[in-house]
């Protein structure tokens, strides 16, 4: 099947032959890298004056920026793009050919062998690691004190996915180990993303050094927790989780999975499952901090279905407005704000022509804050999630988890996870900027409040 089959009609002055428009703006060497470098935000948002579809020139590559909502979920869906691109291609130094990066046979053998670990009633179990996270992050805050949300959140979600998906316990040092890790290796990756000259990052400049010991210090990790999982293997004490399915797995031969795709697997899923949910939290944390009427309502309503004990998994269900907060805010500061796939065959997508090897680009911030998929779309408002409102929402426009067989299987996972942590911190803190808090963006490959320094104040204090 061809993506041509399932399009919407071409926008004006497209035809199946014709190359995407170029997008406006360039320099003369970087040519788009340099928009993308100084506001990546703003230009990826602009594009949609450009057309559904625009060319852009990523210094000597050519890439193509897909800026209509539809089109995005066609691309998703189709067989003709594949998992690759700047961004796949870059993460590729960090997570191998795990579940996140391969394609076709292997990548469905991979996720064959972790879905079972993502099912509901896996969930169910896993809440109760995710509760008392969640209460040893409130529990170690003193009133007055500014707490600095990302390492505390990061800290949390590392140690949530480590002990329930991969029941890895022993994971006290080697949480704050993995955070300083991926920091220092993030950041990196981002600037190898927009600006892929090898050469440059092969210099034994400072930062290059602080990259390959962070990248190094992070496989060494993985190295380890799979090592005591084997002895503990050997010794008859394996438990019956997600590491074991990998250590068990085997291939299309049948022969067991090799050291590195194991190896490949863990980091797949640790970094997705720290990194993803920590920047979301971070944000959500900072926009109830900016937002104290939306924190005062997501309060009574934990009052009201708790009566005062610690929320639980069981509560969940009768969270409305908390869902709708934790949606709107991955809507409108998502933590995964660009994606790239690669064309694996000549297809055409808009009604243009996209030649095989191509790069494609789309921005999930730029579709949630389109203005003709969402009324208002810079204000933080919860309530247009309400059913009633629905119509004012282009629900292609708004897919933090994705579509399509790549979809994010930690979906459930995260949003109880999301959920027990804002509802455990809520019961008992207000957040508070301060004079140090930054909510701006800082862009990585994830996006992060630059500063989120905020001050928690006791509630029993009234
Ligand atoms: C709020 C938190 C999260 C967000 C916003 C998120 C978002 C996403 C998105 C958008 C994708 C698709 C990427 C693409 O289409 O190229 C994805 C894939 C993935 N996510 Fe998540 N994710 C989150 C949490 C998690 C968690 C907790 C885990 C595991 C513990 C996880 C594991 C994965 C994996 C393994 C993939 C690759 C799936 C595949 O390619 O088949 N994610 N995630």
């Amino acid at each position: 099947m061809t993506v041509e089959s399932t399009l919407p009609a071409p926008a004006a002055g497209a035809g199946p032959g014709q190359l995407p428009p170029p997008a406006p703006g360039g320099a003369p060497l970087l040519g788009h890298a340099w928009n993308l470098l100084r506001d990546p935000l703003g230009f990826l948002s602009g594009l949609r004056d450009g057309g559904d579809v625009v060319q852009l020139r990523l210094g000597p590559k050519t890439a193509y920026a897909v800026c209509d909502p539809e089109l995005v979920a066609t691309l998703l869906k189709s067989p003709d793009f594949l998992v690759g691109g700047p961004l796949w291609e870059t993460m590729g130094v960090l997570l191998g050919k795990g579940v996140a990066t391969s394609n076709g046979p292997l990548h469905r053998r991979q996720r064959r062998a972790i879905q079972p670990a993502f099912r509901m009633d896996r969930i169910h179990e896993y809440a109760t690691v995710m509760e008392e996270e969640a209460r040893a992050m409130a529990a170690r805050w003193s009133d007055g004190q500014t707490v600095d949300i990302t390492a505390e959140v990061f800290r949390t979600a590392t140690r949530v996915v480590a002990r329930s998906v991969l029941q890895v316990d022993s994971i006290d040092e080697r949480a704050d180990r993995l955070s300083a890790a991926l920091h220092t290796v993030f950041e990196g990756l981002y600037r190898r993303m927009i600006l892929s000259f090898g050469p440059l990052y092969r210099v034994p400049s400072p930062a290059n050094r602080r990259f390959d010991s962070a990248l190094a210090d992070l496989h060494r990790l993985v190295d380890e927790i799979i090592a005591e999982r084997r002895a503990e293997a050997a010794s008859g004490t394996n438990p019956d989780d997600l590491l074991a399915a990998l250590l068990a797995d085997r291939d299309e031969n049948g022969e067991p999975v090799n050291e590195q795709e194991v190896h490949d697997q863990v980091v797949s899923l640790v970094v997705a499952g720290a990194e993803n949910v920590a920047k979301t939290l971070t944000w959500a944390f900072q926009l109830l901090a900016e937002h104290p009427e939306h924190e005062r309502r997501l309060s009574a309503e934990l009052e009201s279905v708790t009566g005062g004990r610690p929320v639980a998994f069981g509560d969940l269900k009768e969270l409305a407005y908390m869902r709708n907060l934790i949606t709107e805010s991955m809507r409108i500061r998502p933590a995964v704000w660009i994606l790239t796939r690669l064309a694996a065959v000549d297809t055409t997508l808009g009604g243009y022509r996209i030649p095989a090897g191509s790069d494609i680009l789309y921005s999930p911030l730029a579709m949630q804050r389109d203005p003709r998929a969402f009324r208002d779309p810079l204000v933080f408002d919860p309530d247009r999630w309400l059913p009633e409102r629905a119509a004012d929402v282009t629900p292609a426009a708004h897919a933090p988890f994705s579509v399509g067989n790549r979809k994010c299987p930690g979906d459930h996972f995260s949003m109880a996870e999301l959920a027990l942590i804002l509802g455990t911190v809520v019961a008992e803190w207000r957040l508070v900027p301060t004079a140090e808090t930054d909510g701006t963006a800082r862009i990585g490959i994830t996006l992060q409040p630059r500063r989120a320094l905020l001050r928690v104040e006791a509630k029993s204090r009234g």
